[in-house]
């Protein structure tokens, strides 16, 4: 016999940010009894009963099994009770420090929404436009460096690495700022001297004309990600070392995969794959320090920095 269905959940499928969050929860445990209305396909002025198509797709909205609507954090927080990975936080966020909290995080980021949404839409559109020209040939915008002239879509991922090994460095430098653990200091000493040897390399390759604009930018996104959790301890660390680079070696793959081992850019994939490898075994050496399953908050703070990770990709991938 099926579960009742307890909870109801407005969400705007037509956003890339929210069908992003919504899949994420959709594949937990407990998504079985929520029902997930796509607000964007609805075609009536109102979704249901006291609330807007226009209401729904402004704010997240859910309405429990007593007829209860709730927006915003309030309503992330009572999502979070019906997957028994955030049961105990959703119920720590009913109190009213921490539901006054999850209500102005949530409120912050509708004002960052639009810029974020036209940033994943631009990363979207990148895709596509990269797809349809594979060899991107007829879209050349790109330096010769390596002796042969590099397709825009290159040139642009190479803008985020670049930043990326930029941003790496400097959380490095965030959590020994922070740490005063002799074994964090010693696993953030090592992976530094890696990150600032990528650094380099990428540099050798990547004039300055084609580097990211936004460095102070992807400097102080760096320190804070790792500065954040190292006031916390090594877990935390750890935790998100492991997100970081699972994220990176996605990204770099995804390079090498187009490149040809044989072709003009041979030697150019041969780096990206030796930096690839560096950070497989980052993520590796921060799982195997992991001596616990992450709790509910290190789970989404994990999920926010590779969120973030992906967000700054597009917009260094073109800025
Ligand atoms: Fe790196
Ligand atoms: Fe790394």
């Amino acid at each position: 016999m099926s579960e009742p269905q307890r909870l109801t959940v407005f969400y705007d499928g037509a956003c890339p940010l929210c069908r992003r969050e919504i899949a994420f929860y959709r594949g937990r445990r407990g998504a079985e009894t929520v029902t997930w209305c796509d607000v964007s396909t609805v075609d009536a002025p109102e979704v249901t009963d006291g609330l807007s198509r226009d209401a729904a797709l402004a704010r997240f909205h859910v309405r429990d099994a007593s007829g209860r609507l709730m927006s915003g954090g309030a309503a992330f927080a009572r999502l979070w009770e019906e997957m028994p990975a955030f049961r105990s936080l959703g119920r720590a966020f009913r109190h009213p420090p921490l539901r006054w909290l999850i209500d102005r995080s949530y409120d912050l980021f509708l004002h960052l929404r639009p810029g974020l949404q036209w940033l994943a839409r631009r990363a979207e559109d990148d895709r596509a436009e990269d797809d349809r020209a594979e060899d991107g040939r007829s879209r050349i915008a790109g330096s010769e460096t390596d002796g042969a002239v590099r397709p825009k879509w290159l040139v642009r991922d190479l803008r985020s690495d670049h930043a990326g090994e930029t941003g790496a460095v400097a959380i490095y430098r965030g959590i020994l700022t922070v740490t005063r653990n002799e074994e964090i200091r010693r696993f953030a000493e090592a992976h530094l001297e890696t990150e600032r040897r990528h650094l380099a390399d990428i540099e050798a390759v990547l004039p300055p004309r084609d580097r990211s604009r936004c460095l102070p930018l992807w400097r102080v996104a760096g320190f804070l990600t790792g500065a954040l959790p190292a006031l916390f301890g090594p877990r935390a660390v750890y935790a998100t070392i492991a997100a970081v680079e699972t994220f990176v070696d996605r990204h770099y793959a995804e390079q090498i995969e187009r490149l040809d081992p044989e072709g003009a850019h041979a030697a150019l994939r041969a780096l990206l794959e030796t930096c690839r490898l560096d950070e497989v075994h980052h993520r590796d050496e921060a799982r195997e320090a992991l001596d616990a399953e992450p709790g509910a908050l290190m789970t989404l703070w994990c999920r926010t920095v590779g969120s973030g990770s992906a967000l700054a990709v597009a917009l260094a991938r073109r800025v």
